[in-house]
């Protein structure tokens, strides 16, 4: 049964925007991408919102319902009332290119900043062996959909613009602690995530687990095991020895 639902839509560029009221029909098991395609085709043909898979494997839906950072294409309408009030905005972390349509960039200049995997040198492809319970670790950190939710959601830049310059995000700490887990990988990443990707800046609230529509654990799997390495590594006497010699 079809009825009229009641949605906040934010308009608006990077000059400025504001909410805008509308009524639409919603039928019965459609998502927020839904109503708001037929949002564009009855009402604001101009409305721009970005998605490509509606299957929740793309990544480009990624937008706020309700201030929390959700895939459109994968939030059922059957989960708010029928006379709520559905507000639907851009990504607050990153800046609005037009209506729900976020610029983010960010995210891929953080990827370029991470080397790739380094096997050791004169390992070639056939020779790689990997224990299965290496393979479904990377595997988990690799069904990661690039929406940058977890980005979106995280407190140390969405509150804190001046932190984007020294603070990967989950994501991407995430990717270094992969390739930091993989047992063939040479390129020593433990310091690097401290010193130059700011893993240091997460406090580990999980905001980031919350947000994933993969279901990752990225706090647990990748970002509290990144961070017991920096610890060791700290506390090693070894390492100790080497750092108290080499400041003589
Ligand atoms: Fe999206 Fe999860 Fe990947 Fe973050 S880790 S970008 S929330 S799929
Ligand atoms: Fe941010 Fe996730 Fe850490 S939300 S503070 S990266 S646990
Ligand atoms: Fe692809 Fe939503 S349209 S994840």
């Amino acid at each position: 049964m079809s009825y009229r639902g009641r949605f906040r839509v934010w308009r608006g560029d990077a000059d400025g925007g504001a909410l805008a009221d509308f009524q639409v029909e919603v039928n019965e098991g459609e998502v927020v991408l839904d109503v708001l395609h037929r949002l564009q085709a009855t009402q604001t043909p101009d409305l721009a919102v970005r998605w490509n898979c509606k299957a929740g494997k793309c990544g480009s839906c990624s937008a706020e319902i309700n201030g929390r950072p959700r895939l459109l294409c994968m939030t059922r309408m059957s989960v708010f009332e029928r006379d709520e009030v559905v507000t639907v905005t851009p990504m607050r972390s990153f800046p609005v290119i037009r209506d729900l349509v976020t610029d983010v960039s960010f995210n891929y200049s953080k990827a370029r900043e991470i080397p790739s995997f380094t096997p050791p040198p004169g390992l070639a492809p056939g020779e790689y062996r990997m224990g299965q319970v290496d393979v479904e670790r990377s595997q988990e950190f690799r069904k990661c959909i690039e929406c940058f939710l977890c980005q979106d959601t995280c407190h140390v830049v969405r509150d804190h613009e001046e932190n984007k310059r020294s603070f990967a995000g989950p994501r991407f700490l995430m990717r270094i602690a992969e390739l930091e887990m993989h047992p063939l990988d040479v390129a020593d990443r433990v310091q690097a995530a401290q010193d130059e990707h700011g893993l240091g800046l997460c406090n580990i609230t999980k905001c980031c687990t919350d947000v994933c529509p993969e279901g990752i654990h990225i706090t647990d799997n990748a970002l509290i095991p990144m961070k017991e390495r920096v610890a060791d590594r700290r506390y090693d006497p070894l390492v100790w020895l080497g750092r108290t010699i080499s400041r003589r």
